[in-house]
């Protein structure tokens, strides 16, 4: 399964991907992606032996022109699966739609709850007892397709958003790498707006 990665940052999830991709595993990460230039993500590509590209928002461009240099970036690697870990943009429902029930995301929050942005600081403001990550097949409503699998995490009153984040992060590394191995096991499917894991739905 060629796996393909599309990241604006630190990248800590692209690492657990590839750390995730060993020999048990059916999959390979072939490329990385960033809109940034200097996403840390970049470097541990580099270190990996995989081939980046970056694709640079011009001054001015429309969605509709990023999403169409996007495109033809990802297609140059002609992947099977695109992971979308900590890729910061909003990507239009014409993009979303041509790779429907092959992209993937991970959103810091128990969704539906938090959609967005400050999702471990709305957490924390509403005293939620628990908060968590959860990995979802990408349709065109930001943050609402459907979920794949959710890691849980306590929240503690005396928790700041840096100690919360970094709780649910280490849960986003475990289940990241685990979502891309049942998808390259071909165990996991979207049929009809829902997730499907081994012919049942989630
Ligand atoms: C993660 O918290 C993920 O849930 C969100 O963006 C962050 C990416 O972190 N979508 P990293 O770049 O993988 O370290």
């Amino acid at each position: 399964c060629r796996v393909l990665v599309l990241i604006s940052g630190n990248g800590s999830n692209l690492q657990a991907i590839i750390d995730g991709c060993d020999d048990n595993v059916q999959a390979e990460v072939i490329g990385v992606i960033s809109n940034k230039p200097d996403a840390y993500g970049l470097v541990r590509a580099h270190q990996n032996e995989i081939d980046t590209s970056c694709v640079i928002a011009h001054k001015g461009e429309t969605r509709a022109d990023y999403d169409e240099r996007l495109f033809s970036a990802i297609e140059k690697y002609q992947p099977d699966l695109i992971v979308l870990a900590g890729f910061m943009r909003i990507l239009s429902d014409d993009f979303v739609m041509r790779f429907e029930g092959k992209m993937i995301n991970i959103h810091p929050s128990l969704l539906p709850k938090y959609t967005g942005l400050n999702t471990h600081q709305r957490a924390i403001d509403a005293k939620d007892n628990e908060h968590g990550a959860s990995v979802h097949f990408v349709t065109p409503e930001l943050d609402s397709g459907p979920v794949i699998l959710q890691a849980k995490v306590p929240v503690y009153e005396e928790d700041s958003v840096e100690v919360l984040a970094d709780r649910v992060h280490e849960q986003e590394h475990a289940i990241y790498p685990l979502v891309v191995k049942w998808f390259s096991q071909q165990r996991l499917k979207m049929v009809s707006d829902k997730a499907w894991l081994d012919e049942k739905p989630l």
